[in-house]
């Protein structure tokens, strides 16, 4: 089987809503949100950018102990970096010496690989072979690309801009994601350190449709029924979504995240550099606040990412938000706390 290239992803993978609950790496995209979203007749989507092979390999096989309906994985573009130089990595640590000590972590050490190795990733995707495979942070290699197609897995690549959606289009994928800067969590930006666009879903959509054959997916703050009809109305094949689905019963996000995505329906959020070296969306919280200030302490992607990894880890620990990354979008409202099934049902009710 070749992967499709007629434009009718969605119809290929029988969805019976045209929404993907975001990939969530970090723990909110447990199996059992995956498995629910796809039972419920979305596209469920492991978030598989920290886990290692067998992890995929583990986490997929949970999913189908739970049901038949199609997933995809998701893996972040690798971008290799030079080995952190000592000068900076002590400034790093300097700046973040008061935290370490309040959470009574010792000194850290810091050493390449700063992530996990994307190939043996893509190998596990291959045996694997989910429905699709969802990528963000720039272009597959053509190789890659070969193999995922003659293995039949459809492509959908993550766009900021319309000239990152033509690039993606030209290496071959079968449908993009359009992230707004409304959304919660990574900014798919293919160059780690340039600027952040800042261009809004609604705007992105309107510059893509038209231009870009491959199906358009809208995300980015995208919240209610509504916010659905009028980016399919805009000429969005579908939407994905996560910010809406964080607090659902099955998601594994932590007790502390959850307590800030449910402390007001008002979330405070924008986007930082503080916690993994590329911009990111969350709820505004100290170590945003004080390390935003801070730029020359902040490493580069993936290398902050892992320097901030012990921290993050112990804040969870201790039930505190305050250095944790709080991925959220910018939409409003109160966060549905019932099963993903009956927010599905609830969003495509009419
Ligand atoms: C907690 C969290 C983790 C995320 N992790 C990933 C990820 O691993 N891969 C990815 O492609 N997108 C990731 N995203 C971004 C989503 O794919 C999507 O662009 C975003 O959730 C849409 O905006 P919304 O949160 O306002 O719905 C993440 C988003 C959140 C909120």
């Amino acid at each position: 089987m070749s992967a499709p290239t007629d434009g009718n992803l969605f119809r290929q993978l029988d969805l019976k809503h045209p929404l993907i609950v975001a990939p969530m790496a970090g723990g909110p995209s447990s199996v059992e949100l995956v498995a629910a979203a796809s039972a419920a007749g979305a596209l469920g989507a492991m978030g598989a950018a920290y886990s290692n092979a067998a992890a995929i390999e583990a986490f997929a096989d949970q999913v189908r102990q739970r049901t038949e309906r199609p997933f995809s994985i998701n893996l972040f573009i690798p971008h290799s970096i030079p080995e952190v130089a000592a000068d900076r990595f002590e400034h790093a640590v300097a700046a973040t010496a008061q935290y370490r000590q309040e959470l009574e972590l010792p000194s850290p050490q810091l050493e390449a690989p700063y992530e996990e190795d994307f190939d043996a990733q893509f190998d596990a995707v291959l045996r694997v072979k989910p429905a699709c495979f969802s990528f963000v942070f720039g272009l597959l290699s053509a190789d890659h690309v070969r193999e995922a197609k003659k293995a039949g897995i459809p492509l959908i690549g993550t766009a900021t801009t319309l000239e990152e959606a033509r690039t993606l289009e030209d290496s071959g994928v079968d449908a993009i994601v359009l992230q707004g800067f409304e959304a919660g969590g990574h900014r798919g930006i293919f160059d780690a350190a340039a600027a952040d666009p800042e261009i809004g879903v609604r705007d992105l959509l309107a510059q893509c449709v038209g231009t870009i054959r491959v199906p358009l997916i809208a995300a980015g703050g995208i919240m209610t029924s509504g916010d659905i009809r009028s980016v399919l109305q805009a000429g969005a094949q579908a939407v994905q979504m996560g910010t809406a689905f964080l607090a659902c019963a099955e998601a594994g996000t932590s007790t502390p995240y959850r307590g800030k995505l449910l402390e007001t329906s008002e979330r405070r959020t924008r986007t930082t550099r503080a916690f993994s070296g590329r911009f990111a969306r969350g709820i505004e919280n100290r170590f945003m606040d004080e390390m935003d200030g801070e730029p020359d302490a902040i490493l580069s992607f993936p290398a902050q990412n892992k320097f901030t990894r012990d921290m993050r880890g112990a804040s969870t620990a201790k039930g505190s938000p305050d250095f944790l990354s709080l991925w959220s979008g910018t939409g409003r409202g109160e966060l549905w706390q019932g099963s993903a099934a009956a927010l599905i049902k609830r969003l495509f009710e009419d």
